[in-house]
């Protein structure tokens, strides 16, 4: 895929929420092409194949995402997923599928790039709360979202969590102070030492603050997800960029230039 050329893009999930809105932001994009809009029922990798798509996006369902990666690799294209449902079993087996094709192809080779959020807020948020645990005492994540969301808390704020949890460990830093004895329930979800409240309201859409605290100061980080249309400058970043980044990239953090 030369970056000097237009990119011819095929999405997978098109007719669903995000997969519509990718297709309606690559025709919007000068240097990409809408070349197949694949959905329940179509032959992915002859639809990715006989396409001449270089790269496809993947907004499906958690039970055929991975199905449809390896269909993609199979069609000699590289892959951007969105989907949720991903775990190291099947990160696994598309780093292996990736090293079998790449090893036959005389290219650089072909990428995966899978993020668990596209939302360019809720990834710069992760990625300073990350870079700043390690300066405060305390630290706690208040993930607010809809209350159509079946799961709590989010899989952003577990993330949060675990980044600010490692980034800590590797300070030395121990647990945040803490002096509860009663009342663990008030207190939020664990995610590796690191407390977890999820808020559930009608109005909000999905939002994140992360709070630093120390005697006499505190930071806090704040996102606020509005719309769906905040994810395409993610998934078009990731678009443009995952031709160049042979083998499995997780996270668009990867993809930021954040040095
Ligand atoms: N990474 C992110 O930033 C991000 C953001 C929003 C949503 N998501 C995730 O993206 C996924 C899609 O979300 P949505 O709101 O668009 O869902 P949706 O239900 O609106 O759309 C899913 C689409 O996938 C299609 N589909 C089902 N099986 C298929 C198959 N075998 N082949 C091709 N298409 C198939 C469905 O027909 C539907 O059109 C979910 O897992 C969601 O959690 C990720």
């Amino acid at each position: 895929m030369s970056t000097s050329s237009v990119v011819r893009v095929a999405v997978i999930g098109a007719a669903g929420r995000m997969g519509a809105q990718t297709c309606a932001a690559v025709e919007e994009a000068e240097d990409l092409e809408l070349v197949a809009r694949l959905d329940a029922g179509d032959d992915v990798g002859a639809g990715v194949r006989d396409s001449g798509a270089h790269v496809a996006v993947d907004f499906t369902v958690p039970a055929v995402t991975e199905h449809n990666v390896h269909a993609v690799l199979d069609a000699g294209a590289h892959a951007v997923v969105g989907t949720t449902g991903w775990d190291d079993g099947s990160r696994g087996r598309v780093v292996e599928h990736l090293e079998r094709v790449n090893a036959e192809r005389g290219d650089e080779g072909l990428g995966v790039l899978i993020a668990p959020n596209f939302g360019l807020s809720a990834v710069l948020a992760m990625t300073f709360a990350a870079k700043a645990a390690r300066y405060f005492e305390s630290a706690e994540v208040v993930e607010l979202h809809h209350p159509n969301k079946v799961d709590a808390p989010s899989g952003t704020a577990r993330h949060t969590a675990a980044a600010i949890a490692a980034a800590r460990a590797d300070a030395g830093l121990g647990p945040s102070p803490d002096a509860t004895q009663d009342g663990w329930e008030a207190r939020g979800a664990d995610v590796d030492g690191v407390r977890v409240h999820a808020v559930r309201l009608r109005g909000l859409v999905a939002h994140e603050e992360i709070l630093f605290g120390n005697a006499g100061e505190q930071l806090t980080i704040r996102q606020d997800s509005f719309d769906r249309a905040s994810f395409m400058p993610g998934v078009l970043l990731a678009v443009r960029e995952v031709g160049s980044r042979p083998g499995l990239t997780v996270g668009l953090e990867n993809v930021l230039d954040l040095s």
